[in-house]
C-alpha cells in the first residue's frame, strides 16, 4: 500500500502572529525552491487557533502546497462551554486536521481515553481528520514495556469508527518529546507495528493499510530518514524542529 507521507508540524503555543504569516511565506518559498510534490511528500502545520484564519488566507491565495490544522477541539458543537473551539467552526476554515489526545493535554488539561474518544468522534462528525496522538510515559515504559499503553489508547479512542475513516495515528513516547531523546528507529517502528496491528482489528486490514502512523518525539533533520525507514511510520509529528524554518524544510524533503 502507498501511503503519502505526512510531515505534520505542531507549534504547540508558539511563533505569534507575525512569526506564524511569515513562516507560512518562507515555508512555501523553500518548498517552491525544492519543488515540492504534495503527493509525494504532505506537509502540514498546526498553528495556534488564532492564526488559522490568517494560515488559512494564504494558503488559499497562492494555493501553497502546506495542509494545516488546529492542536485541539471541543467535544461540543456549540454551546455554553466558554473558550471551547468546536470542531464546526475549524471545519469552516478549510483545515484538513486536527490534532487530538496530545500528551500536554492529557498531562495538563486531564484528557481522559474517554475524552480523547469523544473529540475523535466530533472531528469526524465535521469532516476534520484526527491526527489521534498515543505514547507512553517514561514510567509507563518501566512497568507495561513499550506498547501496552499506547496500544490501549489507541483501542479506546478508535472504537466505534467506521472501516473507512481518513484517520492520522501519531506515536508519541511522552519521554522523547522535546527532550533530544529521540526513541530509536527500531523503537518506533515496533510500536507503530503493534498500532497497526490494532487498526487491523478495528477497522479490518483495508483501513489499517491505509491509516497513516507518525512518529514524534524529538525529530529533527537529522534523523528523520532513519524513522522513514522504518515499514510502520508513515511520517513524523514535529515539534521544537518545526519551529525553525530551515530545520522544518530539511524534515520535509528527507531523503530515504
Ligand atoms: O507534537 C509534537 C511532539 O510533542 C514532539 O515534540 O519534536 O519538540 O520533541 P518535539
Amino acid at each position: 500500500v502507498n501511503r503519502t507521507p505526512l510531515i505534520a508540524g505542531n507549534w504547540k503555543m508558539n511563533l505569534d502572529h507575525l512569526q506564524a504569516i511569515a513562516f507560512v511565506q518562507k515555508l512555501a518559498w523553500n518548498l517552491a525552491d525544492a519543488k515540492h510534490d504534495f503527493g509525494a511528500v504532505e506537509a502540514a502545520v498546526f498553528p495556534p487557533f488564532t492564526d488559522l484564519r490568517s494560515v488559512q488566507t494564504l494558503v488559499q491565495a497562492d494555493k501553497l502546497p502546506i495542509a494545516y490544522g488546529a492542536q485541539d477541539l471541543s467535544v461540543h458543537d456549540s454551546g455554553a462551554y466558554t473558550g471551547e473551539i468546536s470542531g464546526a467552526f475549524i471545519a469552516q476554515l478549510d483545515a484538513k486536521y486536527v490534532i487530538i489526545g496530545h500528551s500536554e493535554r492529557r498531562q495538563y488539561h486531564g484528557e481522559t481515553d474517554e475524552i480523547v474518544a469523544a473529540k475523535v468522534q466530533a472531528a469526524v462528525k465535521h469532516g476534520l481528520v484526527p491526527v489521534l496522538c498515543v505514547g507512553e510515559t517514561a514510567e509507563d515504559l518501566e512497568q507495561y514495556g513499550p506498547s501496552a499503553v499506547p496500544v490501549g489508547q489507541l483501542e479506546t479512542a478508535i472504537a466505534g469508527l467506521p472501516a473507512d475513516v481518513d484517520l492520522v495515528v501519531a506515536y508519541e513516547p511522552v519521554w522523547a518529546i522535546g527532550s533530544g531523546q529521540a526513541a530509536t528507529p527500531e523503537q518506533a517502528g515496533s510500536v507503530a507495528k503493534a498500532l497497526r496491528d490494532v487498526l487491523v482489528e478495528s477497522l479490518g486490514a483495508e483501513g489499517a493499510a491505509a491509516t497513516r502512523i507518525l512518529y514524534g518525539g524529538s525529530v529533527k533533520a537529522a534523523n528523520i530518514a532513519a524513522f522513514m525507514r522504518e515499514p510502520d511510520v508513515d511520517g513524523a509529528l514535529v515539534g521544537g524542529a518545526s519551529l525553525d524554518i530551515d530545520e522544518f524544510s530539511a524534515i520535509i524533503r528527507y531523503q530515504k
